[in-house]
């Protein structure tokens, strides 16, 4: 991916991340959430390329912006886009850490068209030598990371979303002497944590939601961790309906563990992130003097980096700090 549509693209996950700022702490999720979409679609509307909606706010029928299949900017280069403008609503909204404004672009056809359904993921900064597996079980994938790792399995930090879907996870994780952070939301941070040191995070494990499994997928891409998932339409009370739905345009098998290289399936994939809340991996916005700061991190596999941008605007009347 050319490094200044990155840099545009990284424009437009800044903003969404300023837009729902606005609204952290103040514990509404639906408008933080509406003022990060609304403000992503017009931002990627300036863009000179066409960019086209694969992972988004949900379907055409019930979204009104940016809808899977939406076509975004001025015309040109032809990019599929997974977005995220608001990952972690509730954490925005009751200002806690990790909330996130996210993006993912690849060329045309490189990004999953994954359904709006739940998924089984697990995630590291290593394979193991393939020694982890979405159908291993707990113990066999902590055992092969504490091995892959050199350390002992009692020092394995596994984070897992608080969820009563999880209870029996828990108790199988538990039952390694592994340790265990769980998280309220935001599993695309737990997932790319995994491979960031310093967050303590050594392995995801746990169901969330699929489109954020397309995004996870693409940070650990670039940065050459690891990501597999499987689809999980038991766990979502419209599955039924939604795997008949996929089952029509379905490019996957639907029941078999999805690698990453089904999910992005290019190396030129590129995934940005823009603090909202102050987090492990970036800051959140802040304001100062009249101007703006935000954080974010880009991970580009095509060059295999990963950038942190601080970036500050400022305002019409405001002077610049830093
Ligand atoms: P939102 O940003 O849409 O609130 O999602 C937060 C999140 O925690 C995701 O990170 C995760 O994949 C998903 O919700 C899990 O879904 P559920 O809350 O239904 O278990």
């Amino acid at each position: 991916m050319q490094a200044n549509r990155i840099m545009e693209v990284l424009g437009v996950a800044e903003l969404a991340a300023i837009a729902a700022a606005e609204w952290n702490g103040r514990g509404d999720k639906v408008a933080a959430d509406q003022a990060a979409t609304t403000a992503m679609r017009e931002a990627f509307n300036e863009i000179d390329f066409s960019g086209r909606i694969v992972i988004g706010e949900g379907e055409r029928d019930e979204a009104p912006m940016l809808y899977i299949g939406e076509e975004v900017g001025r015309g040109g280069e032809e990019i599929d886009i997974a977005v995220d403008p608001l990952e972690g609503t509730n954490l925005c909204a009751y200002n806690r850490a990790n909330s996130i404004a996210t993006i993912a672009i690849a060329p045309r056809g490189a990004l999953l068209f994954a359904p709006d359904t739940y998924m089984w993921k697990i995630a590291a900064a290593t394979d193991c030598n393939g020694g982890l597996s979405i159908a291993n079980t707990p113990a066999q994938n902590i055992n092969a990371l504490a091995e892959a790792l050199g350390k002992p399995v009692s020092e394995i930090n596994v984070c897992i979303l608080t969820r009563d879907r999880h209870a029996d996870l828990i108790k199988q994780v538990r039952e390694t002497g592994a340790r265990i952070r769980t998280i309220d939301d935001g599993d695309v941070h737990g997932c790319i944590a995994t491979a960031v040191p310093g967050t303590g995070i050594d392995l995801y494990l746990g169901s969330g939601g699929s489109p954020e499994g397309v995004l996870a997928c693409t940070g650990l891409k670039a940065i050459g961790g690891f990501f597999e998932g499987k689809l999980a339409f038991e766990l979502d009370k419209h599955g039924a309906e939604k795997r008949e739905r996929a089952e029509k345009t379905a490019e996957v098998d639907l029941d078999a563990p999805l690698t990453m290289d089904m999910l992005v399936r290019s190396d030129d994939a590129a995934f940005i992130a823009c603090g909202v809340t102050d987090g492990e991996m970036v800051r959140g916005v802040s304001h100062e003097g009249g101007s703006i700061s935000t954080e974010s991190v880009v991970m580009n596999a095509a060059d295999r980096t990963v950038r942190f941008v601080r970036t500050i605007r400022r305002g019409a009347s405001g002077t610049i700090r830093f």
